[in-house]
């Protein structure tokens, strides 16, 4: 009998760096200091240094830390922002709590990324921003992005989520736009124990507005020039990613060399595999193929013990949530495709290259027998 492959294994994670996370529990505890202290402070430098971007502001988490950048560009109510039909739906959500309209844009075909192509007809004369999400770790195609943003005065606000440490020609995600959104929920590829999230800008009155926004709207205790929230990156979960930090680019690496892997063993059985641009080098967050007859092909990587998963099933205009916007009626044919043949296979830094062996043989032997 072969034992299980989780999806993701984050207990293999937190034992390969149980000192450093032990440590880091062990300087927060000691010094008493829970909320905006030394540890979220550092976390900040750290991570903007890794980004190579001048400012970083921890926030309570992704959803919060996209929300506040809107907010901080005064994006509101009759306001519209550019969003990709095939995202999470916290990338729409976020649009929807500053009370502007998400208008979604259809992916590229074959990375599942927004479509450039498509920014030019979606503008109107209440297009304030777009959106590219970095899905599954790739960047999105961010010149003719930025360019087009450029043309018709948008701020191009990244969605980082999934996409630590990813590159677009040779620049780190969080540099691309005007700002950018991170998650550190714990599946990221760096990943809190708990909820998490930050900013990162170039922009100084940005990150500054996000920065008074995440914290009651004050810049001073008991001084309030803003209605603003509480939502910050807390000082445990600060020690912890300060712990993480530093093993990212190890991690990515091994989820590359996983990726190629699957690659290489999977290059012609009859399913899309993932396609990665010249100019990005993905940080592997997901390995997402596209199968016809996928409930029969997830059914057999489950008995087998293979943990699998669908990034995503409802694509979010067609969620209940947007039901009774325009968003619903909007023709977003290639987002439903893909939400009816996508399937997230393992990958991990601690996924070992017999795991990935393992998930292919079972993957071809279904497809075969089809
Ligand atoms: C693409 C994308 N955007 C936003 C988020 C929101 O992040 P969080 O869960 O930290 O709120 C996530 C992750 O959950 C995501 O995958």
């Amino acid at each position: 009998m072969t034992s299980a492959i989780p999806f993701l294994d984050i207990a293999a994670a937190h034992q390969e760096l149980r000192n450093e996370l032990d440590a880091a529990y062990a300087r927060v505890m000691r010094s008493a200091w829970f909320i905006l202290g030394n540890e979220v402070a550092a976390f900040e430098d750290e991570f903007a240094a890794y980004c190579t971007a001048k400012y970083c502001v921890g926030i309570g988490n992704g959803l919060d830390a996209l929300h506040l950048i809107l907010r901080a560009l005064d994006i509101g109510p009759g306001d519209e922002v550019l969003v990709p039909s095939n995202t999470f739906i916290a990338t729409w959500l976020a649009v929807t709590h500053a009370g502007a309209t998400p208008v979604p844009i259809e992916p590229i075909a074959v990375t599942h990324n927004i479509d450039p192509a498509l920014i030019e007809a979606a503008v109107t004369p209440r297009t304030r921003a777009i959106i590219p999400v970095h899905l599954y770790g790739q960047p999105a195609e961010m010149a003719p992005i930025v360019a087009a943003a450029k043309y018709h005065n948008l701020k191009v606000i990244e969605d980082a989520a999934q996409a630590h440490g990813a590159t677009y020609h040779g620049m780190r995600t969080g540099v691309l736009g005007d700002a950018a959104a991170f998650s550190f929920y714990p599946g990221k590829n760096l990943g809190a124990l708990g909820d998490g999230g930050a900013v990162v800008t170039n922009d100084s009155a940005i990150a500054q507005r996000v920065r008074e926004l995440s914290n009651y709207g004050s810049k001073q205790k008991y001084v309030h020039d803003h209605a603003g929230y509480n939502t910050r990156l807390d000082e445990l979960q600060a020690a912890f990613l300060r712990a993480k930090l530093p093993v990212l680019d190890e991690w990515n690496a091994r989820r590359v060399a996983l990726a190629d892997r699957y690659m290489t063993r999977l290059a012609s059985a009859n399913l899309l595999l993932p396609v990665v641009t010249n100019a990005a080098e993905s940080a592997w967050h997901l390995f997402v193929v596209r199968v016809k007859e996928r409930e029969r092909v997830m059914r057999a990587l489950t008995d087998a013990g293979i943990g699998v998963q669908i990034h995503y099933p409802i694509p979010p205009g067609r969620s209940a949530a947007y039901a009774k916007t325009n968003a619903a009626a909007a023709d977003c044919a290639l987002a439903d495709t893909l939400s009816r043949e996508v399937v997230s296979l393992p990958i991990g830094p601690h996924l070992s290259n017999e795991q990935v062996d393992r998930v292919c043989e079972v993957l071809l032997a279904t497809l075969a027998a089809s």
